[in-house]
């Protein structure tokens, strides 16, 4: 662009800019601001993973003026964060994970004296900035690393299109640091306004709305976006790239690629019906629209629940709806974890566990009873694997309430923190009845709207909303054992042992006898799931032929049956399913797929960790940092 243009257009944003900032002061919600404060002091509510001291100086709102430059693959231009300080604060101290940092000033461009302390391989480093007496805005002009684990960069051979490059960020749960300079903690809040220049022909988007159309002058495109509510940093996501839009509902979208936007869109189509779904049940959406992304294949996760903005994996586009799942999942974090957000991540399953469960909740209304009850027997079935995988019964990592300090945040994210969870929330809605428990879940949303939550204010406000001094049933809800004992309580309520009684007669009989079940037929994913997941990890050759030959499973468009049957397929090392396996794991980047596979490949000395090396080295390209950071670990 020339350099009379930027500047003509940098004066019209930064008038925006300010009006912005004015306008997302005005609609914080003053009662909520005052009520975080007492929280962040509250020693459940120290985050052991963010170097920011809120207590002393916060960040309150984060304006970015950001160039997005896929050649040096940077993001680099300034951000300016507003601060609400103690009258006596000699400091701010920020979250940094490699980013290059030029300057930091005052908003009259004074210098202010800034420090990078050392760095842990973890949570990287403090960015320590001097405050004056009178400072309440900073401006650091910086850019992020090549290697940011935030950021994934493809080349266009790597999308789906092949004609654009992409990037998407991925925040959760301490990545942003290493693109945002800011106090990277979900139990600090904050609105954010952004102005984002990507090269002309490609289109920005991010986890909040777009104000003004975006324009394109000189080679360069600009777009706005700006969050009113305030989120969590980890919530800030953007994605760059040959993007097409297409209407889902009167508030839902899709983005996607050109070239899958219409499968996405067909795939998507009960979206508006179940914001509607969610609604009803859990209050009104909060967020004005709700659009979905299906990013490229390597995208690292199923979803990321980005508010406005839920980002997807493609891989759950199976031809039939039979996936979506996922969308009512991310979905249901519009309330469990963006309205009410663990304040630190060892309560990641008031995340997660909540989402579980309301995911269930909106599955129940839209496809109904059976379909909720075969998701919920499938979600005890992955709490007992996690509980064996976490140490059995007694292992600490078994706990709602974990102890993460030291580690990685990530190292929490099991399912014991998605179904331990949900099982617990389904354990008390039993031993209250639906009507109670739904009262008070809606009401836990609304008392804590905007708001870092912790175990103990769960606890707590469940003693006070639900429980209400009845003895009998607090002594048989066994709350403290859930949250902050290991393993499973003996409270445990179950869906209805008929749930999958036909799929678990034919896995004992295929296992003895090797037919086939031609019932599959009539399957829908969760029954075929759950009998190939149940079948004996070592089978006769026959059987894993007999299986193959009566469904096509090398050939399965399904994602999840592709991966149990791939995952049965390398436990017996059954060579005739190796060129679909190969397939699978170069085509897609889904850390759930591909790391129990390879990790599954490298442990079998001398079969599986040839195949294991060849398929990573040509696969690694196309992974996430998230899943390379594990994998690599493997030293293939
Ligand atoms: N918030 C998570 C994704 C996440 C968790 C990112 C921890 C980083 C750290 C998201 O809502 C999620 O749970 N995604 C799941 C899918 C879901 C249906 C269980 C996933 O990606 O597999
Ligand atoms: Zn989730």
């Amino acid at each position: 662009m020339h350099s009379l243009a930027r500047f003509a257009l940098a004066g019209v944003f930064l008038l925006g800019g300010c009006r912005a900032s004015d306008q997302a002061n005005q609609a914080q919600p003053q009662a909520a601001e005052a009520a975080i404060a007492p929280i962040l002091a509250t020693p459940d509510a120290i985050d052991t993973h963010s170097y920011a001291r809120p207590l002393e100086a916060r960040v309150t709102h984060v304006a970015l003026d950001l160039t997005v430059d896929f050649d040096t693959r940077r993001i680099a231009g300034t951000a300016a964060l507003d601060v609400d300080r103690k009258p006596d604060a000699k400091e701010i101290v920020l979250d940094d994970n490699g980013l290059e940092i030029e300057s930091v000033t005052d908003a009259g461009k004074h210098p202010l004296a800034f420090k990078v302390a050392a760095k842990d391989v973890n949570l990287g480093a403090p960015l320590i900035i001097a405050l004056q007496p009178d400072t309440r805005r900073i401006l650091i002009t910086y850019k992020s690393a090549p290697d940011a684990p935030a950021l994934l960069w493809l080349t266009p051979q790597q999308t789906a299109g092949k004609k654009a490059p992409f990037l998407f960020s991925q925040g959760e749960s301490i990545e942003n640091r290493s693109w945002i300079p800011t106090q990277d903690s979900p139990a600090v809040r904050q609105t954010w306004e952004a102005t984002i220049h990507v090269p002309a022909g490609v289109t920005a988007v991010m986890s909040a709305p777009r104000i003004e159309q975006p324009l394109t002058q000189g080679g360069e495109s600009v777009f706005n976006f700006r969050m009113d509510h305030s989120v969590a940093s980890y919530m800030i996501a953007i994605a760059v790239g040959d993007l097409a839009f297409k209407p889902l509902g009167p508030r839902t979208g899709v983005w996607a690629e050109p070239p899958t936007i219409d499968a996405a869109a067909r795939e998507l189509s009960d979206t508006e019906k179940m914001v509607a779904a969610a609604e009803k049940l859990y209050g009104p959406y909060r967020w004005g629209r709700y659009d979905v992304i299906v990013l490229p294949p390597s995208y690292p996760l199923g979803g990321m629940e980005n508010p406005t903005l839920t980002f997807l994996t493609p891989t759950f586009i199976a031809g039939d709806k039979s996936l979506v799942s996922l969308v009512a999942h991310e979905l249901a974090h519009s309330w469990s974890g963006n309205l009410a957000t663990n304040a630190v991540w060892n309560d990641f399953w008031l995340n997660e566990g909540m989402t579980t469960y309301a995911e269930g909740r909106i599955i129940e209304e839209l496809y109904g009873k059976k379909a909720a009850a075969e998701h919920a027997a499938l979600s005890i079935d992955a709490m007992n694997k996690a509980v064996a995988e976490n140490g059995g019964p007694g292992g600490a990592d078994t706990r709602l309430h974990l102890d993460l300090k030291g580690r990685h945040p990530d190292d929490g994210t099991s399912d014991i923190a998605y179904e331990k969870g949900a099982e617990f929330l389904r354990t008390i809605e039993a031993n209250v009845g639906r009507d109670r428990f739904d009262a008070w879940l809606k009401g836990w949303f609304d008392r804590h709207a905007f708001q870092p939550v912790t175990s103990a204010m769960f606890l707590a406000d469940i003693r006070q909303n639900l429980i209400k001094g009845d003895k009998a049933l607090e002594s048989k809800l066994m709350l403290d054992r859930w949250v902050y004992r290991p393993g499973v309580p003996p409270n445990l309520v179950r869906p209805p042992a008929n749930t999958f009684a036909e799929q678990d007669r034919a896995t004992t009989a295929f296992a003895l006898r090797g037919a086939a079940p031609s019932a599959w037929a009539d399957w829908n994913t969760e029954e075929r799931l759950r009998f190939l997941n149940r079948l004996p990890r070592k089978l006769p050759e026959s059987r894993l032929d007999a299986l193959e030959s009566a469904y096509d499973l090398n050939g399965a468009s399904n994602m999840e049956i592709r991966f149990a049957w791939l995952d049965l397929a390398v436990s017996n090392r059954y060579d005739p399913a190796l060129a679909s396996l190969e397939r699978f794991l170069t085509s897609q980047g889904r850390g759930k797929f591909v790391k129990p596979l390879i990790r599954a490949l490298a442990e079998d000395e001398s079969w599986g960790k040839p195949i294991a090396k060849r398929i990573y080295a040509e696969a690694r390209p196309l992974y996430h940092p998230l899943v390379t950071r594990d994998l690599d670990k493997l030293k293939l």
